[in-house]
């Protein structure tokens, strides 16, 4: 690593589909900010690139399922993500967009360049086409049974519940989400990348880290399930695959006779790392080709492991079929993080929104940085629960980095009036404290988040040992000496502890650095606290999340989950005839009194005005409306229905209520006042 002159460091363009939960900073986001910080702080040249991801099918049905146009649905979300990364302080370089015109140029421009070097062929073939709605239908808007695991509802293009991916006529009786139809075949013309002709390169560079007859890479330093996932795709044996779809939404594609079609969102989205390069180069008067173009530039893809085939296969194929570019050196995909048991699902409302939890909790940003960074699911799949979420603060940041810090700078103010007390260090203790330099860098070298981190964190720990183990709050009373010591030392492994964790806790960090009033983070294990040197005042690094704010987030997601879900409605009835309906005497009438019927949860006997008569009805709606409230309201009656006896009184008629689908009854009143007996037909 250290043999490349910068690194472009990539994160997966979002869809611009929907906000970002915590599933994706899990994924992506997290991880390549941590990464970025990291090597900042080492003084290399970094670029780090992402951006929203606007094309392809998602951004269509959302717009569709909405009612509004892709544009804005794309500008919608775009806010949102874009606002939601920099309020989380995740730090791109540049966050572009694939619907800005120099990405579309961008990515037509590498289409023509590919087309030249012959990167593709050209066939005609039968694909899904909507009869009822007149279009073909993009894999997306496919749906079926997936042949390898019988999922009812597998996409055309990939399963996500076993996450084969698949082709639209592998689908077991396919449907079309635009009419619900049977989908027919009919001809069309699309280019496709003839994948099975780099079969043999790819599965070299992958395993041997070879390329071109050198070495590339080092493969050990690739994640296994990554490699495998590589694998088990190329052991499959590659297929040509189409990278034109028959869509109007997307990246024209720039040839004659190919109106209609745009460029495959998977051939469009990872020229947005190449677009946002661009832009950003503009920005800053900088070559973009440098980042793209030299062997001396590490590439990194940071993703979700959902993505994992587009960046080790397709993208690669692209960029080498084009010649100039460099390929990835490494893409530490991550796996999945669940959420209190479940999946993470958009559709089904079962996520944390990164937005919401920042509206909620603008002060507890490195609490969640913390968190998620803490069980990321490297190597397999983890799981967020709020519980977890409460033990990791209260019990880590609170009681150690917290409880650390705040004691050595409150003694500091409390014995020496906030200056560094004038005395020699612990050189063992500093010793130890300096080796977690190398242990911190060591694993995030190798995409060992989890591990980094809890080695930055042992700096705490060590900090806080020293402190008890010491006690200098008792020593100032027989050993001055000793005191001193221990406080001068204790404020040198604060100042350590404020560089180990800057990649991971950027905000505690800065004002970590702000209370010693020492310069901010910087991978330097010369100290700048010296005897004399004056602390500023002591804040709280972090404070309790409690039991009530555990219980309100899962109340939250289960409310929000229960909300999402599609309520059941009462099977249809068969036809009936207008004499059926006519034979209904609706009428408009006054609720004039109300009583409970005794000995009855749900019964309300009424009496109303139908402006013929005052009748009694009984009526099944005590649990939802009290007999006060409801007096004085008009409503529907049914009013020639046969008088019937309940609970001995005679019922007159019968009010007509909208029951939903989890039982609650309402009225129907009627919008306006209206004269009593008035026909309701
Ligand atoms: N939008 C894709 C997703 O969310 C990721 C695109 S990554 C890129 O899964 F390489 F295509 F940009
Ligand atoms: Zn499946």
């Amino acid at each position: 690593m250290s043999a490349y002159k910068r690194h472009l460091i990539t994160a997966a363009l979002p869809y611009a589909n929907g906000p970002i939960h915590l599933g994706h900073l899990a994924g992506a986001y997290l991880p390549s900010d941590i990464y970025v910080r990291y090597l900042r702080l080492k003084g290399k040249d970094v670029l780090f690139v992402c951006g929203s991801d606007e094309h392809g099918a998602a951004i269509t049905i959302k717009a569709k399922k909405e009612g509004i146009t892709p544009q804005e649905v794309v500008d919608r979300y775009d806010a949102i993500i874009r606002k939601s990364f920099a309020d989380f302080g995740i730090d791109f370089d540049i966050y572009h967009r694939t619907s800005s015109e120099l990405h579309h140029e961008t990515a037509s421009n590498y289409f023509l360049e590919l087309l030249e070097k012959d990167a593709f062929t050209v066939q005609e073939s039968e694909q899904y086409f909507d009869a009822e709605a007149n279009q073909f239908l993009a894999d997306r808007y496919i749906t079926g049974t997936c042949p390898k695991c019988g999922n009812e509802n597998a996409y055309g293009d990939q399963c996500e519940s076993c996450g084969s991916a698949l082709s639209p006529t592998d689908l077991i009786d396919p449907k079309s989400t635009l009419s619900g139809s049977q989908p027919i075949l009919k001809t069309t013309k699309h280019w496709y990348l003839p994948m099975q002709n780099h079969e043999q390169w790819l599965k070299e560079w992958i395993n041997q880290g070879t390329l071109d007859g050198k070495q590339h890479h080092n493969p050990k330093e690739w994640k296994n399930h990554v490699v495998g996932q590589c694998n088990s795709w190329i052991d499959g044996g590659l297929q040509p695959r189409a990278m034109t779809r028959d869509l109007d939404w997307g990246v024209r594609v720039p040839v004659e006779g190919a109106e209609g079609k745009v460029l495959y969102v998977w051939l469009d989205a990872p020229i947005g790392y190449i677009s946002a390069t661009k832009q950003w180069a503009i920005d800053n008067g900088k070559n973009w080709e440098d980042y793209w173009k030299d062997e001396e530039t590490r590439l990194v893809h940071f993703i979700g492991k959902d993505n994992i085939v587009f960046h080790c296969i397709i993208f690669p194929i692209l960029l080498k079929a084009h010649g100039e570019f460099i390929l990835p050196e490494n893409v530490p995909a991550n796996e999945f993080l669940n959420l209190e048991g479940q999946k993470l699902s958009t559709s089904r409302n079962w996520a944390v929104w990164l937005h919401e939890y920042l509206e909620e909790y603008p002060d507890r940003i490195d609490a969640l940085r913390y968190c998620i960074t803490s069980i990321l699911p490297e190597n397999k799949d983890s799981e967020f629960t709020w519980a977890d979420f409460q033990a990791r603060n209260n019990n880590e940041l609170v009681a150690i980095l917290g409880n650390f810090v705040n004691r050595a700078v409150v003694l500091t103010h409390k014995y020496f009036e906030g200056k560094v007390p004038t005395s020699d260090f612990d050189h063992s203790v500093l010793d130890e404290v300096k080796t977690h330099y190398g242990k911190v860098s060591e694993n995030l070298d190798k995409f060992n988040f989890r591990q980094a981190l809890s080695e930055a964190m042992n700096v705490a720990r060590i900090g806080n040992k020293y402190l008890a183990d010491n006690e200098p709050w008792k020593t100032i009373k027989t050993d001055e000496t000793a005191a001193k010591k221990v406080i001068a030392t204790s404020l040198v492994i604060a100042e350590h502890l404020k560089n180990v964790i800057a990649p991971f806790l950027p905000n505690t960090s800065a004002k970590l650095a702000q209370m010693l009033n020492v310069p901010q983070a910087s991978w330097n294990t010369e100290n700048t606290i010296a005897s004399g040197h004056q602390l500023n005042p002591a804040q709280l690094l972090f404070t309790k999340f409690e039991d009530e704010e555990v219980e309100k987030q899962v109340n939250k997601l289960k409310e929000a989950a229960a909300a999402a879900k599609p309520i059941e409605l009462e099977p249809a009835k068969p036809e009936t005839t207008f004499d059926v309906f006519q034979k209904l005497d609706i009428r408009i009438a006054t609720i004039l009194e109300a009583e409970k019927v005794a000995k009855t949860k749900k019964l309300l006997k009424l009496k109303v005005d139908t402006g013929m008569d005052e009748r009694t009805v009984v009526s099944g709606i005590a649990e939802f409306y009290s007999p006060e409230e409801i007096i004085g309201k008009q409503v529907c009656l049914l009013a020639n229905l046969a008088p019937r006896d309940i609970k001995g009184i005679t019922s007159q008629g019968m009010i007509l209520m909208a029951e939903s689908p989890d039982g609650k009854l309402s009225f129907t009143l009627p919008e306006s006042t209206v004269p009593n007996g008035t026909s309701v037909s």
